[in-house]
């Protein structure tokens, strides 16, 4: 019988709480073990590890889902597995194969199955694959040693009011160089987002929206989320630029506009001072699902967008159709779709 856990599932948050099992794994000599679940969610690595100093590290973040007859199921964990393998390519980390991947997120949702919310709840399982670099090492090179590890967490809204919009400000800070690395899911991106975040959230905007670094004219991130737009022609637009996290929460909607809603999809340069060509935007991630951008504050003056308080129909449009493919209401595209069985 399934185990009960003391949950309130309508109140989920984002944030940690120790669940019952992780999936850990090591490299070393050349080759990763077999892995395996283990209940500690500590960790004991060398003080000297590359990971504590350099910055040796990057994760990812995916969602199991349940489904309105009790069935759990992962949304793309190959893109997930892909982009840490792009992730671990740009810190000289070695490659955590695709299939073992996929195959120890299914282990480890499988093994926590009781903190997968109710369907109906909005909640889900997050997932947290990440990527140390371990060992004995002082000079600025590659570890001798790796550790990839899952652990996963019940959470609900990542931006509070769930599809209701919010408001973001322009930050003059950058997250990640031009030719950095930005499109890598890599801790010091985030280190470097923390402060400009405070900033913002101080000013009473739930995040920050970064420009390119290079010329600080076009729009990339919104905090820990793709942009995207919607024109008033009725074109799905969103930024391509070698620093932003190529989010496949993002890639989906591009398909789901296209191919299921029968939008224009067009990726190119978003001008910050040409805000005015959108009649909805939104930020879209793992996390932050579909948040609605109600307005954004540039040089002093808020721009809104479709409205402060409602969600434009397209973007309600892209999130039920999105929600509806991940918690298994809606046919979703080939391969989309991993069950946990
Ligand atoms: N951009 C940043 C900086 C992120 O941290 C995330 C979260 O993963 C995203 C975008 C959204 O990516 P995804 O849709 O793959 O979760
Ligand atoms: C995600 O959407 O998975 C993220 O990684 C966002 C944030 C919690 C870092």
């Amino acid at each position: 019988m399934e185990k009960k856990v003391n949950i309130d599932w309508d109140n989920l948050g984002f944030s940690y709480m120790k669940t019952d099992l992780r999936f850990v794994s090591i490299w070393e000599d050349g080759k990763w073990d077999d892995g395996k679940l283990v209940e500690d969610n500590k960790i004991t690595i060398s003080e000297a590890s590359t990971a504590l100093h350099y910055g040796q590290q990057c994760f990812e973040g995916l969602k199991a889902y349940r489904t309105k007859d009790g069935s759990i199921q992962l949304f793309r964990p190959d893109q997930n597995a892909k982009r840490m393998i792009n992730s671990c390519k740009k810190l000289l980390m070695p490659e955590f194969p695709v299939d073992k991947f996929i195959q120890a997120c299914i282990d480890v949702v499988k093994a926590n199955e009781h903190f997968v919310p109710p369907y109906g709840t909005g909640g889900t399982l997050y997932m947290r694959p990440y990527m140390i670099g371990i060992g004995d090492n002082l000079g600025v090179k590659p570890a001798p040693k790796y550790l990839f590890s899952i652990f996963v967490v019940p959470v609900g809204e990542y931006f509070k009011g769930g599809v209701t919009p919010v408001n973001f400000d322009i930050t003059d800070a950058d997250r990640a160089a031009p030719h950095g690395t930005g499109a890598s899911k890599v801790g010091g991106n985030y280190a470097a987002s923390m402060q400009p975040h405070k900033e913002s959230a101080e000013r009473g905007y739930a995040d920050c929206i970064y420009l390119d670094p290079a010329t600080h004219t076009k729009i990339e991130e919104v905090g820990s989320a793709n942009f995207f737009g919607i024109t008033h022609e009725d074109e799905f637009v969103t930024p391509v630029s070698p620093s932003i996290l190529p989010s496949i929460t993002k890639y989906s909607l591009m398909h789901i506009a296209k191919e299921m809603l029968g939008l224009k999809v067009v990726e190119r340069d978003v001008l910050v001072e040409k805000m005015d060509e959108f009649k909805e935007a939104g930020a879209c991630g793992t996390a932050a699902v579909i948040t609605p951008i109600g307005g954004i504050d540039y040089k002093g003056e808020l721009h809104v967008f479709y409205s402060e308080t409602e969600v434009g129909p397209i973007t309600k449009k892209l999130y039920d159709t999105l929600c509806g493919i991940q918690f298994g209401d809606i046919e979703a595209p080939e391969g989309w779709i991993v069950k946990v069985e």
